[in-house]
């Protein structure tokens, strides 16, 4: 055979296999159009065949994912109502019975092959993605500071006082919840607290790496943990930790609102290296006629001069409260914390409808 031919040839098999790829491509449903509607009103005509997280963020809807897809947060709920295949072996952990019944799923594990239909939580439509910039950091204790970011782009997130928002680490796949501490009257700034995790990616990052004048990506806002307001019940609030972010959010709120619910926040610490803010809710008790604050001390030092409550929170909480049958809970900090903390509520008959929290589940 004459040598001239042999790069036609070539490429004439080159372009049959890429045909044949494309063909299979199509007939296994990877590179076809295929859209998902959600919740009956928005059409998203999408291609590939990616995650139905990831397709739901290409299309700016920005569904809570804590663990960035990795199948161990179990935040990415959201409800099949047509497509997306068998429940995987990584989504079971997450979903209880009732879940499966409805058909909720994990969408960082549903990979769009085909046509879908999916219903999510109204709010999550209201999620944005924002350049946010850091204009101070505050030290407040010696594992835990306050971050402030300014929003750039869009200037404004409207969320309601205890809820969360989403931080993506730069140069690193992760991307880590965070409670907004801020003011929810300030649509402008939020603000973060943040604990310093030994080993902990994004808190190392935050209290290692991260500078005034950085500039980092947030989504947000997000979850269900928020001031109810249809009662002028009283409200009994637990935290430990940074768990103070939320409440601090939500006290601010109240006293803006010139609320007269009787309120009492318990914040759990071990000495007083762990406390902080206390000044500023000794402040608000003043500014704001029912409040009361009660730190309380799991293990003082000898040198710690402390004539506040002691031992854990909810012997505290325990000791300081009565009937709570009308009464509203909200909680914050670790899930051990939260578990036994809502079996003391529930010892004092608060409903189970009136306990809200928020675990900060690793
Ligand atoms: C809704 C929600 C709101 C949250 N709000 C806040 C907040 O306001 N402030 C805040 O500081 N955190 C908050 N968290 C926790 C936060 O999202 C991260 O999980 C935490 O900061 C650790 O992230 P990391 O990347 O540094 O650690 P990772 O890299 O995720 O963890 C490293 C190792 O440390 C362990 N670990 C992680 N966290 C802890 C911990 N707290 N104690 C002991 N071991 C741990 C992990 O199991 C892992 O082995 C919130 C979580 C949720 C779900
Ligand atoms: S994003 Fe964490 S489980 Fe899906």
């Amino acid at each position: 055979m004459d040598l001239v031919f042999v790069p036609i040839i070539l490429l004439g098999v080159l372009i049959v296999i890429a045909g044949l790829l494309i063909l299979a491509d199509r007939l296994l449903g990877g590179g076809g159009e295929r859209t998902v509607t959600v919740n009956e009103k928005k059409e998203l005509v999408v291609r590939g065949d990616d995650t139905l997280l990831n397709t739901l963020s290409d299309n700016k809807i920005f569904i809570p994912s804590a663990c960035g897809g990795k199948a161990t947060c179990g935040f990415c709920k959201v409800r099949l109502l047509e497509g997306g295949g068998d429940i995987k072996p990584t989504e079971e952990p997450f979903l209880s019975k009732e879940e499966r019944a409805r058909n909720v799923r994990l969408s960082c594990q549903i990979k769009v092959r085909e046509n879908m239909r999916i219903e999510i939580p109204e709010g999550l439509l209201e999620a944005s993605e924002y350049r946010a910039k850091v204009t101070a950091i505050e030290e407040l204790t010696y594992d835990t500071r306050l971050v402030r970011f300014q929003l750039i782009e869009p200037t404004e997130m409207d969320f309601k006082p205890g809820q969360y928002a989403q931080v993506k680490v730069p140069g690193l796949d992760v991307i880590r919840a965070y409670s907004i501490a801020s003011n929810p009257a300030n649509k402008n700034e939020v603000e973060f607290i943040v604990r310093l995790v030994p080993k902990g990616l994004a808190t190392t990052f935050v209290h290692k790496a991260l500078l005034v004048g950085d500039e980092i990506i947030l989504t947000g806002p997000y979850g269900d943990f928020y001031v109810r307001e249809e009662t002028e019940r009283e409200m009994i609030c637990i935290a430990g930790g940074s768990g103070k972010a939320p409440i601090r959010s939500i006290l601010y709120y109240l006293r803006d609102k010139k609320s007269k619910r009787k309120i009492t926040y318990f914040f759990g610490a071990k000495t007083t290296r762990d406390l902080y803010y206390t000044d500023e809710m000794r402040q608000l008790e003043k500014e704001f006629e029912n409040f009361t604050y009660v730190p309380a001390l799991s293990e003082p030092d000898e040198d710690d001069a402390w004539d506040g409550e002691t031992g854990l929170i909810t012997e505290v909480v325990d000791r300081l409260t009565g009937d709570l049958s009308n009464a509203e809970g909200y909680l914050c900090g670790s899930p051990g914390m939260i578990n036994a903390c809502i079996d003391v509520l529930k010892a004092h008959d608060m409903p189970d409808e009136n306990v809200f929290f928020d675990k900060f589940d690793l």
